[in-house]
């Protein structure tokens, strides 16, 4: 998606070799305009494939993926990383390790907003392992429900997250994907 890949180029910073810090438009401050953007080409990609949810992991999927969910006409949800009072019972679950963050966390998500005639759509910010996206395939399987791909706004090229959500049969979408970081130049793949 040449808009979001243009705006990569001239604010994403580097940090290291590996990080791509994008804090000024997608996971700190939020360009809404943009996020919209994003969100109609999302939802064009996945039309007519019978997505009846749109599922995304809190936090910094959330923007993007309240914009494919009003363009699509489904209902979104968020998935939690922790459980609260009110959030305790008739639960799904699976531990999730994010490698970069090097944390783990019970991803959670209601019995409630989940039934075997879902048909899911994944959205998320990164895919860089994929353990994220592996989590909530986890919890959708769980219920019986099937999923209709995962997009992501930034795929790292460079990390194993398609191959390991391509080799459980999920269709990956990334609107940018990047081969590797130089140590000044972020080089996309095309
Ligand atoms: P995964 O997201 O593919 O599962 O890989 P991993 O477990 O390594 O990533 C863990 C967290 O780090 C995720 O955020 C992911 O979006 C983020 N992340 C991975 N690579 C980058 C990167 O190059 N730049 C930035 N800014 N983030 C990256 P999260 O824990 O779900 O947090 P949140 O930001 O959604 O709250």
């Amino acid at each position: 998606m040449d808009a979001l890949k243009e705006r990569i180029k001239a604010e994403g910073k580097l940090l290291g070799e590996d990080i791509l810090k994008v804090d000024s438009f997608i996971n700190h401050q939020v360009d809404v305009e943009l996020m919209e953007a994003i969100g109609r080409d999302i939802a064009e990609h996945f039309q007519g494939q019978g997505v009846t949810k749109i599922f995304t992991i809190e936090s910094s999927g959330i923007a993007p993926a309240v914009f494919a969910a009003r363009y699509m006409g489904v209902p979104l949800v968020i998935l939690k990383k922790r459980s609260s009072k009110t959030l305790s019972q008739n639960l799904w679950q699976t531990e999730v390790i994010s490698y970069t963050k090097d944390v783990s966390y019970e991803l959670t998500l209601s019995k409630d907003y989940i039934s075997d005639q879902d048909h899911i759509l994944i959205v998320d910010d990164f895919l860089a392992n994929g353990e994220a996206a592996t989590g909530a395939l986890r919890l959708i399987r769980k219920a019986h429900a099937t999923v209709a791909g995962l997009a992501v706004l930034i795929e790292k090229v460079y990390q194993p997250g398609r191959a390991k959500l391509e080799e459980q049969g999920v269709a990956v979408y990334a609107q940018t994907r990047i081969s590797h970081c130089g140590e000044h130049e972020i080089v996309f793949a095309e």
